[in-house]
């Protein structure tokens, strides 16, 4: 037993010894820590910067990356009205069918369609990127650690290759990027799409107006899920109060 034990401790430490390099070469980044508007428990999405970052998105986005899970018809959360929904679902072509004769047909969206992929399937995509998938953005926020300020450091970690490093073509260095490389070329930079409302037209801005828009598709519920919470919490402090009168009320009875 004494022997077992011991072996599976060598086995550990040579493997402790053997893997530590590796460890090491990793070095752990350290994310662009930002003060999001919609993270405190009680907040809300800022509906403007939503309307900016689904144009940021529709506008950049949207040539390179698919939004599966987001309908037109959900924009009405974030502030469009029926007829502007209507108005932005018609400029995309849609297959549908098979009509009376069998054949396919194409026909402008509906607000029920969801965001069109600029791909008609994942091979298509990696061909056009040199192997590299642009993931689907949908719940893009949920699936990385501390998702919203991963991707604003994505978008703002653009940087000169440190000497040494050997970028194939199609790569680029980003200082947020585990590992540093990434295939998707720099999608944002200041001045390059006009805001009409006075919001300062620069690289940070869009990266914040997209990650608000990116975090709402990934969690339209989380307004809902915060009142429903605050509801909870007050029902339970004036239940609280109400039992405190009424426990009160019995002992002065006893006594
Ligand atoms: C010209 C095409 C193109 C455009 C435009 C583009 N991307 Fe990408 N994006 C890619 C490719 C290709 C990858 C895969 C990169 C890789 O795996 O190295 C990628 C990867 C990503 C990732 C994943 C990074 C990670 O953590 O793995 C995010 C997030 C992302 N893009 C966000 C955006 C956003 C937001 C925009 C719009 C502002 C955008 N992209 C515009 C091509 C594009």
């Amino acid at each position: 037993m004494k022997i077992k034990r011991l072996l599976i401790f060598a086995l550990f430490s040579v493997l402790a010894v053997v893997l530590s390099p590796v460890a090491h070469t990793v070095e752990p980044i350290q994310l662009p820590i930002q003060d999001w508007h919609f993270s405190g428990p009680l907040s809300t999405f800022d509906r403007a910067s939503l309307q900016r970052g689904y144009m940021i998105y529709r506008r950049i986005c949207a040539a390179c990356h698919s939004m599966k899970h987001v309908a037109f018809r959900n924009l009405e959360a974030i502030g469009y009205s029926e007829e502007q929904i209507k108005a932005i679902a018609a400029e995309y072509m849609y297959t549908d069918g098979p009509d009376e004769g069998g054949n396919m047909y194409e026909r402008p969206g509906l607000p029920s369609d969801y965001f069109k992929s600029p791909y008609p399937n994942h091979n298509a995509a990696r061909a056009i990127h040199n192997g590299a998938l642009p993931p689907d953005l949908s719940l893009i926020i949920k699936a990385r650690h501390h998702g919203p300020d991963h991707v604003y450091g994505i978008l703002t970690g653009y940087e000169a290759a440190p000497e040494g490093t050997a970028l194939r073509a199609g790569q680029y260095w980003n200082r947020y990027m585990p590992g540093h490389i990434i295939a998707m070329m720099p999608p944002l930079a200041g001045n390059m799409i006009a805001y009409e409302d006075g919001t300062p037209q620069t690289l940070e801005q869009y990266a914040r107006d997209v990650v608000t828009f990116l975090t709402w598709a990934a969690e339209p519920m989380l307004e809902d899920r915060k009142r429903a919470g605050m509801k909870v919490l007050l029902f339970l402090l004036i239940f609280t109060g109400i039992m405190y009168a009424i426990q009160k009320r019995i002992w002065a009875a006893v006594r």
